[in-house]
């Protein structure tokens, strides 16, 4: 464990957050899979939230069957970070969960190929903003004196979860390991019917229609935001503290353009844009 300051430290070349022990991330290595299982993966403000909803919503088609009052930290909890105290193990499947691992630290068992992942990415300067404005919401992280001084926290990935090019890469470098699918926040917010379905089919999950367009009115921006058990209101504030401001800020696309200056667009571009245009797939946002 290398401690990179008083909230942030390395272990097995990847940044985590001080509530997250080494020790929990090595057991994982052997954390057994069952078949039915599903992950929901994402570098962190990518989405992870929403997907948790959606996905949620979909398996107990919408809350029909008992869940209603159930938080999400319940209903798709942390892998690498049980802040309920969760049986896992013991949990009745499908079980669903929630990582922002990197693919080299998830569990083996996940490399049988039938256990499901849904990797969700997103623009990563809106990313990069809405985790500026996050960590003025967290106590578990740092605070940037100003943006710039985060922006270059952001490009050097020294913050939880690493630099988000490696998490992008790394994962979609090694699909091939796993049962994945790709989903970007973008064409989520374009199309959420179309996203919903896309889940629905990964998932082998046969809703009626009247059933999606629940699960897409209960996962609309405006919605969750008043959904206390899907808007981080839950949280302990010592982790989240829905007080100084919302988990669900914005959820829109381009709100980088809002904050970024020319210069510090350009500084993005010149360290993250060649890497970004050798990856072996297009981004959406990239795309006319
Ligand atoms: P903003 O800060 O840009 O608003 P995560 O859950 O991975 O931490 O991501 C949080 C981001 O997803 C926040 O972005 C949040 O507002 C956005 N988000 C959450 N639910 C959403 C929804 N239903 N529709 C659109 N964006 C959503």
């Amino acid at each position: 464990m290398e401690p990179e300051n008083k909230f942030l430290y390395k272990h097995k070349g990847y940044y985590f957050v001080k509530g997250v022990s080494p020790e929990s991330i090595d057991s994982l290595e052997s954390f057994e899979i069952k078949d039915d299982d599903i992950f929901i993966i994402t570098y962190p403000k990518s989405g992870t939230i929403w997907t948790q909803n959606i996905v949620s919503l979909i398996l107990h088609e919408c809350h029909r069957d008992g869940t209603e009052n159930i938080t999400l930290i319940d209903r798709a909890p942390w892998l690498e970070c049980n802040i309920a105290d969760i049986d896992y193990p013991n949990r009745p499947s499908p079980r669903l969960f929630t990582s922002h691992l990197p693919y080299y630290l998830v569990p083996k068992g996940l490399q049988n190929k039938r256990a499901k992942i849904i990797y969700v990415f997103r623009n990563p300067k809106d990313v990069l903003v809405s985790t500026y404005h996050f960590t003025k919401i967290t106590p578990v992280r740092e605070t940037p004196k100003d943006f710039d001084t985060f922006l270059e926290w952001f490009l050097s990935g020294k913050v939880p979860s690493s630099l988000w090019l490696d998490h992008v890469e790394g994962w979609y470098t090694h699909k091939g390991d796993f049962n994945i699918l790709f989903l970007s926040y973008e064409e989520m917010k374009k199309d959420l019917r179309s996203s919903v379905l896309k889940i629905c089919n990964f998932l082998g999950k046969k809703l009626s229609g009247k059933e999606v367009d629940e699960v897409v009115d209960k996962a609309t921006f405006d919605n969750m935001k008043v959904d206390s058990r899907a808007n981080y209101t839950f949280m302990p504030p010592d982790i989240v503290d829905c007080r100084k401001g919302d988990f669900l800020r914005k959820g829109t696309i381009g709100d980088w353009k809002n904050l970024m200056t020319v210069a510090q667009n350009e500084r993005f571009d010149r360290v993250f844009k060649k890497r970004m245009e050798k990856l072996p797939f297009k981004f959406c946002w990239d795309i006319q």
